[in-house]
């Protein structure tokens, strides 16, 4: 049996981490599964990660290279082996990320789209969280995602934001990330049910 490919997605401070991570735990009571997230542990994913603390402004088609880099990676060092050998895979972020902000930095989404669909296997599954930008920069103040955000400024995700809501497809399902905890890792558990039944 192949595994199946669940990605989640969202601004900065949506939750998507704490969810997929969650799931990941949940779903490995019954079906083999493995959690990973971009950027990843490759020398770009690392190298993308030292650039953000530095907080420097980074060219956009330099940060589109150093995504595509390490994703390249990840998708043939780990999700196709993992998928191939019948594991699922849950991904906290992917190339919707790649189109949506760096589509915000200026450069082309459908373009990052189709150069990522040339060699990244679609989502069966990918879960917006999505969250209004109020909420994700209360939430990223208070401390609560775990990771620093590259560009958190009000406008910049805004029009990430945006960008998630333009992007079309069968695969995609959109959560409200607002409600309380357990009301939005439910939605997300039923959506899951539908593609893995476990
Ligand atoms: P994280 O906070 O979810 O670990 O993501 C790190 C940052 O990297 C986040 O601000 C989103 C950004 N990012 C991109 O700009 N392009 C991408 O392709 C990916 C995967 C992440």
């Amino acid at each position: 049996m192949k595994g199946k490919l669940i990605v989640f997605e969202g601004i900065d401070g949506s939750g998507k981490t704490t969810i997929s991570q969650r799931l990941a735990t949940d779903l490995e009571q019954h079906i083999p599964v493995v959690w990973l997230r971009e950027p990843g542990d490759s020398r770009w994913g690392r190298e993308i990660r030292r650039l953000a603390q530095q907080k420097k402004a980074v060219p956009a088609r330099k940060q589109l290279r150093l995504f595509m880099r390490d994703r390249h990676e990840n998708v043939f060092q780990r999700i196709l082996p993992a998928l191939r050998s019948g594991r699922s895979v849950i991904l906290d972020r992917y190339f919707y990320s790649t189109a949506c902000y760096q589509g915000a930095r200026g450069l082309d989404m459908e373009e990052i789209l189709k150069e990522n669909r040339l060699f990244a296997p679609e989502a069966d599954l990918m879960i917006l969280v999505d969250v209004n930008v109020e909420t994700a920069l209360e939430r990223i103040r208070a401390g609560r995602d775990s990771t620093a955000p590259l560009f958190e400024t009000r406008h910049f995700l805004e029009q990430v934001r945006a960008n998630y809501l333009k992007l079309t497809g069968s695969h995609i399902q959109v959560v409200d990330g607002t409600g309380d905890r357990e009301t939005v890792y439910k939605a997300v558990y039923d959506l899951v049910m539908r593609t893995i039944p476990v």
